[in-house]
């Protein structure tokens, strides 16, 4: 037996990746070492836009989401893309070491890139922390909080009469009674099993 869904169960939080050029909502973060700059990782997926900017730039930003989080940063940096709108038209930013920075947030960490590390749907990319502040020390927003508010944090609403199945990690909409066999969310790719049956 292989319960994927437990994975849910570490504890991640959530951030928006900024690099010269665009940016996506990231949960996959970790520190990995504790030095004086510290290394951080974050994998991103090889179908994001913000995978193909980053292997031009050197650098990139993690802005962390406080859990109060109420404006329209998740959905717009988690369900669009860069390639069909221009996210920082409707999110305030600030630049800082040539970096676009979210405006209220907990704050950011700057990192120069290390390493890149091409996995099957991800690459792992390793960053050394050069420059970071914190605007407001509230608590952060975890993973695990915003499956828990999906809903009303990405503002899914569904068709009445309508059975959806709602992908639980970016929120794409399936309509039908069942997914059809082999499914995989045309968003962000991850398989059937990660979607929720919502009926109404
Ligand atoms: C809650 C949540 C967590 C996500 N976590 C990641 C992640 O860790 N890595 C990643 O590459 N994409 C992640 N995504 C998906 C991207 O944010 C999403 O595909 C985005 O639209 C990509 O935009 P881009 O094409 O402009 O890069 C996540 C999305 C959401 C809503």
């Amino acid at each position: 037996m292989k319960n994927k869904k437990i994975t849910r169960k570490i504890t991640q939080g959530m951030y928006v990746l900024t690099t010269k050029g665009g940016g996506c909502i990231v949960d996959a973060v970790s520190q990995i070492s504790a030095s004086e700059n510290p290394l951080i990782s974050v994998a991103v997926m090889k179908s994001n836009y913000t995978n193909t900017l980053l292997k031009e730039n050197t650098t990139f930003a993690l802005s962390i989401l406080g859990k109060e989080e109420k404006s329209d940063i998740i959905s717009t940096f988690g369900m669009h893309s860069m390639r069909d709108i221009n996210k920082f038209e409707t999110i305030e930013t600030t630049e800082i070491e040539g970096l676009p920075i979210i405006n209220h947030t907990i704050g950011y960490m700057i990192c120069e890139i290390v390493n890149r590390i091409e996995n099957d749907t991800h690459t792992l990319i390793i960053g050394k922390l050069v420059e970071a502040d914190m605007f407001e020390d509230i608590e952060a927003m975890s993973y695990q909080y915003y499956q828990e508010h999906k809903d009303e944090l990405l503002r899914i609403t569904t068709e009445t009469g309508k059975t959806a199945w709602i992908c639980t990690i970016c929120g794409y909409v399936y309509y039908g009674d069942e997914l059809p066999e082999n499914y995989n969310c045309p968003k962000c790719g991850v398989s059937k099993d990660l979607f929720q049956k919502k009926e109404s």
